[in-house]
């Protein structure tokens, strides 16, 4: 099936008792078992089926399905938020000693957790000084368990040359595991070009409505386990904590997503509610649609701010001048993500004025919504910073990003055009200001 087919079909046949149509909320804890050997069966994970939703729910399977087919994946996992899909998905590759190498372009929270957090339980979150492959490649040593990237980095919107990073990856026997979530299925199949592992916050473009929080991570079933027994041992030693069972035997391509589910799901939680998955699979029904909408209003949106003289700079990977734009033709098809940021003339003070001035463009810190957000790092993420600190981070005073919604374009650029006349220092003190 193709995505806009996938997007509604995948993971879903008519619920064979009640015939509805729509997924059914299975708002359940538990499960009946047939009998004992039905139960001990279950827990062996001997038979399919479910036993209790805080390791699968058939709501939630759904979701999982459908997140699945369209990564092409062999099976995924559902939790309740992306940075709990970023968790599970390194511990699932690393334990105390190993390292995680990756680009220097991450979201926020995803900084910290490699930086901050995970080294706390010993395992090193080691950034690269680019995303190009000979920076990461410089970092990889025997104890990286996976090297980590966003196929395009929230907020700096660089695109990762995800083959040649895999290429990095395979060449030294670890997976690499990437953040899907800015691209989503429709613009990037990550495995398509050797990427072994996608995690996605499903909170952005997935779902796509900004009411529901949720992550997914996706297997694509072909990062050889066995063959690198010595670099991870967990899958391929007898698991003490489930009868000896060994991940790489009994369940082949889908040892990770089935270990993520047994281990960390399992002991840890981070459980996605039932009807947070419905919430959620209805906004998947129409994400190749609504991208669509995105990267075409984005694109105007981006060439009405290059020709307005009351703009600085506009850092937008589809013009033919950015460093990106090639990888933008070659992983994209040419449709840059709606993700991108740009900064208007007078420094900290306009910028500050145009967000405050914005109407229909909502000021918060999301992206990926219906709706048209903007975000004003310097007064806002980024706040506690120094201005070094800040400039290092890639945020400049007047920096503003756009997550660039599916009103009407011409509604879109309205807004703006009236908060950047709100916010020019006026004629004549233009220069002064710079
Ligand atoms: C690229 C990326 N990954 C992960 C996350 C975390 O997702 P969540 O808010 O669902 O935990 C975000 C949130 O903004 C993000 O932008």
């Amino acid at each position: 099936m193709r995505n806009e087919t996938m997007a509604i079909h995948a993971g879903y046949e008519p619920d064979p008792t009640t015939k509805s149509v729509a997924v059914p909320i299975y708002q359940t804890v538990a499960y009946a078992f047939d009998s004992a050997d039905h139960g001990a069966a279950l827990f062996n994970l001997e038979t399919e089926g479910f036993r209790y939703s805080r390791i699968a729910n058939p709501t939630t399977s759904v979701l999982e399905k459908r997140v699945a087919e369209l990564e092409g994946g062999v099976g995924a996992l559902a939790v309740a938020t992306g940075q709990a899909a970023l968790h599970f998905a390194f511990v699932n590759v690393a334990d105390t000693g190993g390292n995680i190498v990756s680009v220097p372009q991450l979201y926020g929270t995803t900084h910290t957790l490699l930086g901050h957090v995970l080294p706390r339980q010993g395992i090193v979150g080691r950034f690269a000084e680019s995303d190009q492959p000979d920076a990461i490649e410089k970092l990889i040593d025997e104890n990286t368990r996976a090297v980590f990237a966003e196929t395009i980095g929230n907020p700096a919107g660089n695109v990762c040359d995800i083959e040649a990073l895999a290429r990095v990856a395979h060449r030294h026997g670890v997976p690499l595991i990437v953040d899907n979530t800015v691209a989503t299925p429709i613009l990037l199949k990550p495995f398509d070009h050797g990427a072994d592992i996608a995690v996605h916050s499903l909170t952005k473009f997935l779902g796509g409505h900004g009411t529901t929080l949720g992550g997914a991570i996706v297997d694509s079933g072909r990062f050889p386990w066995a063959a690198h027994a010595d670099r991870f041992p967990a899958f391929n030693m007898p698991d003490a904590s489930y009868h000896g069972l060994i991940y790489a035997e009994r369940f082949g391509p889908k040892a990770y997503i089935e270990r993520a589910r047994s281990i960390y799901q399992r002991t840890m939680g981070s459980v996605l509610s039932p009807f947070n998955a419905f919430m959620l699979l209805q906004g998947i029904e129409t994400v190749a649609l609504r991208v669509e909408r995105h990267v075409e209003n984005a694109r105007k949106v981006a060439e009405f701010l290059r020709q307005d003289g009351r703009v600085a700079w506009v850092n937008y990977v589809g013009f033919a001048d950015s460093p990106y734009y090639p990888l933008v033709q070659k992983y994209f098809g040419g449709k840059a993500s709606s993700l991108f940021t740009f900064g208007i003339r007078g420094g900290h003070e306009a910028g500050k004025t145009f967000y405050d001035s914005l109407r229909l463009i909502t000021r918060l810190v999301n992206i990926g919504d219906a709706k048209s957000l903007a975000c004003h790092p310097a007064s806002t993420t980024h706040r506690q910073m120094s201005a070094e600190q800040q400039r290092v981070a890639g945020v400049l005073p007047e920096t503003i990003r756009l997550s660039i919604g599916i009103e009407h374009v011409s509604d879109i650029i309205e807004d703006i055009d009236q908060a950047l006349a709100r916010a020019s220092v006026r004629p004549g003190r233009l220069e002064a200001a710079e």
